[in-house]
């Protein structure tokens, strides 16, 4: 089982703790990554801490690590599980302090916490799931990776009551992205997927997977699509750092492509596949 690091010392989970004045308990005031490890190699490792930074200066956090030591304590908690096939959590709050005051003061130090569960990276293309369309209820910095994540929750145990794998969420008619994945469609061989706006999180998935349709030559479109173009679309996939390439065989009732994996989608899952070796992160012994 893997350890977990809070403020630069290492705990059995249970004896991992955090103080009740901690601002992300209080107020979710925090922010998160999730960097996925494939036989202990990062994949897209840069991106991920490129993207930590951002939602840290968004939120007015500073980052209290250098990306080498960052890389050495995500590495070490991959290597601890079996095959070093890991999904690394790394999480920074703006820290604790007493009293509870929504305005934080100036001296408070960041909390970081970071852990790892074990999973088996996608050997081959997942049969398609069913998705649930809903409301977007959630607030309008999509794009900070915060740790406040209550809508989410809700939405997801909505679908989940529906039977459905993911929520796919709508604001003023438009398709913004699930729970905890981005969407993407297909028409007339063309790719479409929403804009990286304040409405999302830019998913380190969905921008590489823009990268290998564009070096594929399938023509990309980062346009908002409306839920009738959703319903029109001739394949629907959903992304994320765990699912990698997850294709969506129904909307609620309405199947998409017959209920059947497009070809668009499934040659971008084997893109996906054959290239992941070659953005992973190599190992770095030096600083463990
Ligand atoms: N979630 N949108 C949301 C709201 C997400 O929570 C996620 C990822 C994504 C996809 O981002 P990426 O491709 O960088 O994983 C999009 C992670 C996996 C999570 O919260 O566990």
């Amino acid at each position: 089982m893997s350890h977990v690091f809070i403020n630069g010392q290492w705990y059995r989970p249970e004896e991992a703790v955090i103080s009740v004045f901690d601002r992300g308990f209080l107020f979710a005031d925090g922010v998160y990554e999730v960097v996925p490890f494939y036989a202990g190699h990062a994949l897209l490792f840069n991106d991920h801490l490129d993207r930590l930074d951002r939602s840290l200066g968004e939120v007015g956090i500073s980052n209290p690590y250098p990306r080498d030591q960052w890389l050495s304590i995500c590495q070490t908690l991959a290597e601890s599980l079996t095959d070093a096939n890991a999904v690394v959590y790394i999480q920074v709050t703006r820290g604790a302090e007493f009293p509870r005051q929504h305005l934080p003061s100036t001296e408070i130090e960041p909390t970081v916490m970071a852990t790892a569960s074990h999973w088996a990276p996608p050997t081959a293309t997942s049969e398609p799931v069913r998705v649930e369309l809903m409301e977007d209820i959630r607030w309008l910095r999509c794009d900070i990776k915060s740790v406040s994540l209550l809508g989410n929750i809700m939405l997801k145990r909505e679908a989940d009551k529906l039977g459905a794998f993911e929520p796919i969420l709508h604001r003023a008619g438009r398709i913004t992205e699930g729970a905890s994945c981005n969407y993407f469609i297909v028409k007339n061989n063309v790719l479409y997927t929403p804009p990286a706006d304040q409405l999302i999180l830019a998913g380190i998935t969905r921008d590489w997977i823009l990268t290998l349709a564009e070096e594929a030559a399938i023509e990309v479109q980062e346009d908002a699509f409306s839920i009738q173009e959703l319903m029109d679309a001739d394949e629907c996939f959903l992304s994320s750092s765990t699912r990698e390439i997850q294709p969506v065989g129904f909307i609620g009732d309405q199947p998409i492509n017959n209920g059947k994996t497009g070809p668009i989608t499934q040659q971008l899952a084997e893109l996906f596949r054959s290239n992941r070796p070659h953005v992973t992160h190599q190992i770095v012994k030096e600083h463990r």
